[in-house]
């Protein structure tokens, strides 16, 4: 019987359409689920809408709708979004659908026969916006300690579940199980926070002020609290979304992903209603930081909600899903950005991932007929070691981080194979191999190389990735099966075959304009002050900027321009027109032959009508005084860091 794993996102309220921090961990999940499926788990992937309650009777009443019609109304947002991003979840759960009601019913009736729930008189301070209660010494200033919105004193009578009296058990539970609550942090803030006496929870509300719920089997005149309705859906999904025996199947859950917000009522609600109806306790609730949105807290009044629809129609589903967990550690609050996003698409997938693709494939077809020629018996060149060595560890580093949803850090082990084997057709040097007959043997293993190098990255991309990884397996002629658990065979070096057609396709991610004019900022630079402190920039902002070495083959004066040169680079893999303003320092017959260095993801610009496809880095304030070269007769295309 194969492995199972059993992985949840919360359930979002149909209160509104669906945002960037829904996308969030819906995406974090699809991940974990394609990648457990192609380590052969037998995956379940659960996602789905929390329809009942406070929040969604507002909204549909605003709609002027009934609740349901609203539901119904709203739900497809989410299922399309799901759709649009590619997400694979297995079930899609609502807290309306009849099954589901009936198992919380069952539920309740279950723990009201054990004497695990009561009737009492209550008189609290109660938050509308969170749906609860709250003690007089919670209350700071009239506030709720949580969302920090006024609270109001409500005296009523409701139904408790018992769960103070599972507080040191729970605590227990947590302290000796240290991945229980991850990241570790977390685990601490929960611990904290019962180091208050635990009361008991209300499960119900009068329908004299919410009626839009579920009823307790126990007193009509009450609906189930909304947090105890959708918390159940974990297993309730089980017993009527997947064909019988799933329970045995999939229980306990792998992983409950949540958002930080509602860690305390899957760590603590949830874990105490699970231990009074004696299910064993999920293994693992990971609870993920929160977006802001350009270093502002995001909200409809602000008017800065990141709608996911719109990013996926313009910048495309996987630049998302890899932007989202590339740019923060899982776990750690982030801001979102269009530039970074921006950044990110241009530096990581355009000019890394996809130059990786684009110049292998170029060479192949130009140096090998379009067919995966085949590489030497034996080639125990150092390059070449490092190489497979790198591509074998980085799916054990992959896996190692994988393992602990550091997606961040297996996305850079990834990426350091992809630099790598830049690094390594530059270092090869294929276009001069190609010039003699006698080094074709060598040219051929490095061509075959570069093809299994991007053939280890298709697979490791797959979860972050699919359509990429998709695009990446035919251009690359790969026979590979994403729905199909990996074969030893194929995360073992030499597993693309020789003689493999390839079929070069468009770029993976083509390179976003944006709409500042960047061509001529080095006339800008050139006046800037010494950058201070403040202007210092990360190591990563540096690495947006690609430095190439760049050979000149051709150089002309542009027509009635003293300043401007026009010059023919050959930067490896293709040629760039470059217009340089350095005129008056050199004239066209002492550049051909020299290698200059070029920004090659400048984005195109016109000078005096002629397109310039790069920027050549020159010393000097106002007027060029040196061309920047080169130490040694470096290749081409090489890198310059
Ligand atoms: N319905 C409850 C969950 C019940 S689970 C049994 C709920 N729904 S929600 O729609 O309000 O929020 C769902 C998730 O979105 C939460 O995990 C929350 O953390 C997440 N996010 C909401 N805004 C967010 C950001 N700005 N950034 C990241 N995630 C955020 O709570």
């Amino acid at each position: 019987m194969s492995k199972t794993f059993y992985i949840t996102t919360p359930i979002y309220y149909v209160n509104d359409v669906p945002h960037i921090g829904h996308a969030y961990t819906t995406i974090a999940a699809d991940v974990l689920a394609r990648y457990h499926r192609l380590k052969g788990y037998d995956v379940f992937f659960l996602t789905g809408l929390d329809e009942h309650g406070q929040k969604v009777q507002q909204a549909a009443q605003k709609a002027a709708m009934d609740p349901k019609a609203y539901c119904d109304r709203l739900a497809p947002q989410f299922q399309t979004l799901w759709k649009r991003l590619n997400i694979s979840n297995d079930a899609f759960i609502r807290t309306t659908d009849l099954k589901h009601k009936a198992y919380v019913q069952k539920t309740l009736k279950a723990l009201y026969d054990k004497e695990l729930i009561y009737r009492a008189d209550y008189t609290g301070w109660y938050c509308t916006f969170d749906e609860r209660f709250w003690t007089e010494k919670d209350v700071v200033n009239g506030l709720c300690p949580d969302c920090k919105r006024p609270v109001e004193q409500l005296s009523e009578s409701n139904y408790f579940f018992k769960m103070g009296q599972y507080q040191d058990r729970l605590v227990k539970y947590i302290e000796t199980n240290p991945d229980y609550i991850r990241p570790r942090s977390r685990s601490n803030e929960v611990l904290g926070f019962l180091q208050k006496p635990l009361e008991d929870l209300s499960i119900s509300r009068p329908k004299s002020r919410l009626s839009w719920g579920i009823d307790l089997p126990f007193d009509s005149n009450y609906v189930t609290y909304v947090w105890f309705d959708a918390l159940v859906n974990y297993v309730s999904a089980l017993e009527y979304l997947r064909p019988s025996p799933s329970f045995e199947r999939y229980w306990p859950a792998n992983i409950h992903l949540v958002g930080k917000d509602i860690l305390t009522t899957h760590a603590v609600y949830w874990s105490t209603i699970l231990m009074a109806l004696k299910i064993p306790l999920p293994k693992t609730i990971f609870a993920h930081g929160w977006w802001t949105v350009s270093g502002e807290k995001m909200s409809k009044s602000r008017g800065n909600v990141v709608d996911p629809h719109a990013i996926v129609d313009e910048f495309g589903a996987d630049a998302f899903r890899y932007f989202l967990l590339r740019e923060v550690p899982f776990g750690q609050d982030g801001d979102f950005s269009r530039e970074a996003l921006i950044g990110r698409i241009n530096t990581d997938l355009a000019n890394d991932l996809g130059n990786l693709l684009n110049r292998s494939l170029t060479m192949i077809e130009r140096f090998a007929k379009g067919v995966v020629p085949e590489p030497l018996a034996t080639t125990d060149t150092e390059l070449d070691n490092l190489l497979q060595q790198t591509a074998q560890e980085m799916l054990r580093t992959f896996d190692i981080h994988l393992g602990s949803l550091e997606f961040n850090r297996a996305l850079e082990a990834i990426w350091s194979l992809v630099q790598l084997g830049n690094q390594y057709i530059d270092k090869s040097a294929p276009w001069t191999l190609a010039k003699k007959p006698e080094d074709k043997p060598r040219l051929n293993t490095v061509l075959y190389n570069a093809a299994e190098t991007l053939r280890f990255l298709c697979l490791a991309l797959y979860p972050f990735m699919p359509q990429a990884a998709e695009e990446m397996k035919r251009q690359l002629g790969l026979v590979l099966n994403f729905s199909k658990p990996l074969l030893s065979a194929e995360i073992t070096w030499g597993g693309v075959l020789p003689g493999t057609e390839i079929a070069k396709g468009s770029p993976l991610f083509p390179r976003i304009e944006t709409t500042k004019t960047q061509g001529d900022a080095r006339v800008t630079q050139d006046q800037q002050p010494a950058p201070s402190p403040t202007d210092q920039i990360t190591i990563d902002e540096f690495r947006k900027v690609s430095l190439r070495v760049g050979l000149v083959t051709a150089a002309e004066r542009v027509p009635k321009s003293t300043k401007l040169l026009r010059l023919q680079v050959d930067i490896g893999t293709e040629r760039r027109q470059v217009v340089a303003g350095i005129g008056t320092k050199y004239v066209p017959e002492d550049l051909v032959g020299k290698r200059v260095v070029i920004v090659a993801n400048m984005k195109p610009a016109k000078l005096m009508g002629v397109e310039s496809q790069g920027m050549v880095l020159a010393a000097g304030e106002e007027e060029v005084t040196a061309l920047l070269t080169t130490m040694d007769d470096v290749p081409p295309g090489s890198k310059i860091k």
